[in-house]
């Protein structure tokens, strides 16, 4: 099982509890304009209702350890939710796993979603012994493209027309990275 509560030296990713219903319905209105191009559930009429939901569906998901959604804080303001990142198995066989992310509007190109990651892929790899972690991100959405760059992705290629997307069915890329190369990176990254 992953760890409810991850850190890093800026944040830290905590599970959801109902009590974070305000503050997640919060960062999700003032960022709609930008999530709404890119993730199917942030219609423009998203309502207090469908953030009680999703928050429901996160708990029973952790308990049922079908995927483990963590609210992404700040350590100088632990209350404010400032994205989500959630990562689940795509393949237990093949020991692959796959993150999902967002980060509200106000906070992003401050290297949030990057930090974030990297907390997770130490998670999955060093602690959960996953194999290969992948991302699938709409083609066209560019900063998403360069988290997975910055964190040493490979494009493995394009899944056509893999989500609808406000009516559009919306080619993606996959990328990927594997533990050997998560390792090696790091590994450089300290020698160096
Ligand atoms: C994608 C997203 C999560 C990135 O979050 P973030 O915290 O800003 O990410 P980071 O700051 O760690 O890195 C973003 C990188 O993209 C770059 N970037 C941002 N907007 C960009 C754009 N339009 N074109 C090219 N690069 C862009 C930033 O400059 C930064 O790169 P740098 O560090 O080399 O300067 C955020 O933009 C978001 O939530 N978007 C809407 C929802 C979404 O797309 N989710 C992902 C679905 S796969």
């Amino acid at each position: 099982m992953p760890r409810p509560l991850l850190e890093t030296n800026r944040l830290v990713l905590q599970r959801f509890t109902r009590k974070d219903s305000t503050t997640l319905d919060d960062a999700i209105r003032s960022s709609l304009p930008e999530l709404n191009q890119w993730l199917p559930w942030a219609r423009m009429d998203y309502t207090p209702s469908d953030t009680h939901a999703f928050i429901r569906e996160s708990i029973q998901a952790w308990k049922e350890e079908r995927a483990w959604d963590y609210s992404i804080r700040t350590q100088e303001e632990p209350r404010r939710h400032i994205g989500n990142i959630s990562f689940w198995t795509v393949s237990k066989l093949g020991k692959i796993a796959e993150i999902g992310y967002w980060v509200r509007s106000d906070e992003t190109k401050r290297g949030v979603c990057t930090e974030a990651v990297n907390a997770l892929l130490a998670e999955t790899f060093n602690s959960l012994g996953y194999h290969k972690v992948v991302l699938r991100i709409a083609v066209g959405n560019d900063a998403s493209d360069r988290v997975a760059e910055k964190l040493g992705f490979t494009r493995e290629g394009v899944l056509r027309e893999e989500l609808l997307i406000r009516g559009n069915w919306v080619d993606h890329s996959l990328w990927s990275l594997l533990d050997r190369e998560y390792r090696s990176a790091r590994r450089g990254a300290t020698t160096a």
